[in-house]
């Protein structure tokens, strides 16, 4: 549930309405609801009410916006990192270090250097290298480094396949039979401390299945590990939530099934469950509002050329993902057509056949479910800046990213001496 609902026959956000902020910001803008990501956090809270303490780490990568991080902030999150970037927006956004926790296959020496002297409360490591690399920059510091192992657990999370991260072909984690090895060449490493194990097979799951399958090997391995002698304090079980995008499709299972079937899955493990969310918490908590420019016939539906394109919305060209499409003021009306932004690239394009509400040259559109790895995917393609954000609370709301200047993106580049003019 979300808080984009027409009002008098215009969208609002919350009690905002969106013809308001386009006016006052210009098109295509981003728009998050400060109630809908509330509620989001609340349910998935609710959800988990079952399980003691759940760490709960707000994948960063859905939506680094200041605003939003300092929100979940608010309502106690923690942070699931993959790049110093990211640590340094969670910090800067009043996230205890103790509640962070960085994942990725590639960390290099100097964010593993970073995170350690923020003190993060957890390294999920990827291969048996990269722990040696990051016993070496702790013992370096002095300091000992709280560690999981990510364990890629062989199965397949039934998703699109650029999302897929368990299968053993996938560049993630340690591969399942090779995890005993990993965790005895840990404990002989001065510089970490094996605190538990962690998990995350995909995104935008829509079926619990490969979920429970993949804890069901964490549970033998969190065993197994014990029997070894190793001290199993934690177990991160990922993000991964599927949330509707398609009112026509099935809908995915709610946070409350989710977390019915990982206490029943995790039930008996002693320790402390930690969980990344990041679609369910901000998916439906964004909305990408964009202009008709104009109406231009096609050889069988007429194309809506809207002035948001694939490089501020790539999820449709590089997924073939469906975002829901609305008018901001509906007439009533509708038509099927081709959504398209101005890049010069086929690959510009929303969607096809739509059915959808008619609109004209000038009319606002609204892309739904526009929260999550929206905006954070932006680039420049086609020296288009990138978009401004807007976050809502009730009847406020702030720009909490402008539009970045044209000025500023082509002053980024520098001539060298040769072609400096003379
Ligand atoms: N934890 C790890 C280690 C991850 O790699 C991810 C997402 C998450 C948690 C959060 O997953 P979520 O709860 O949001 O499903 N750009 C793609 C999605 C990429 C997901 C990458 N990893 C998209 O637009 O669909």
């Amino acid at each position: 549930m979300d808080h984009f609902l027409l009002r008098d026959g215009v969208m609002h956000a919350e009690d905002v309405p969106l013809p308001a902020i386009a006016d006052a910001v210009g098109t295509p803008v981003y728009v998050y609801s400060t109630a809908t990501i509330e509620r989001h956090v609340r349910v998935f809270r609710d959800a988990l009410a079952a399980i003691d303490d759940p760490w709960i780490a707000f994948a960063v990568k859905a939506n680094p916006n200041a605003a939003v991080l300092a929100t979940l902030a608010r309502l106690g999150l923690g942070a699931d990192v993959v790049s110093g970037g990211e640590l340094l927006r969670a910090i800067r956004a009043g996230i205890p270090a103790a509640k962070i926790v960085f994942s990725g296959v590639g960390k290099t020496a100097e964010e593993m250097a970073a995170a350690l002297r923020h003190g993060i409360g957890q390294f999920n490591v990827e291969s048996e290298p990269e722990a040696e690399m990051l016993s070496a920059v702790a013992t370096e510091q002095g300091l000992v480094a709280p560690i999981a192992f990510r364990i890629n657990p062989d199965v397949d999370a039934g998703t699109h396949a650029k999302i897929s991260t368990g299968k053993s072909d996938n560049k993630f984690g340690v591969a399942y039979d090779r995890a005993l090895d990993a965790y005895a060449r840990a404990r002989e490493l001065p510089g970490l401390k094996v605190q538990g194990v962690a998990v995350h097979i995909g995104s935008q799951l829509t079926d619990l299945g490969p979920l429970d399958a993949a804890f069901a090997r964490i549970g033998s391995l969190i065993a197994a590990l014990r029997g070894q002698g190793h001290a199993i304090l934690t177990a991160d079980l990922g993000g991964g939530l599927g949330v509707p995008y398609n009112p026509a499709l099935p809908v995915p299972p709610s946070p409350a099934e989710y977390g019915a079937m990982v206490a029943s899955a995790t039930s008996g493990w002693g320790v402390r469950l930690m969980f990344e969310p990041g679609r369910v918490i901000v998916g439906n908590a964004g909305a990408l509002v964009t202009r008709v420019i104009r109406v231009k016939e096609g050889a069988n539906d007429p194309f809506v050329i809207v002035d948001a394109a694939m490089n501020d919305l790539m999820r449709p060209a590089l997924y073939d993902a469906w975002h829901e499409i609305k008018a901001v003021a509906p007439n009533g009306d509708r038509l099927t057509a081709n959504v398209v932004g101005p890049v010069c690239e086929s690959g510009d394009t929303f969607a096809m056949r739509r059915p959808m509400d008619s609109v004209r040259a000038g009319d606002l559109v609204a892309f739904m479910t526009a929260g999550a790895y929206a905006a954070t995917m932006a680039s420049t393609y086609n020296s288009r800046p990138l978009t401004a954000e807007v976050m809502v609370n009730g009847n406020f709301w702030s720009v909490v990213r402008e539009r970045q200047p044209i000025e500023a993106l082509i002053a980024a580049d520098i001539l060298p001496p040769w072609l400096e003019k003379g």
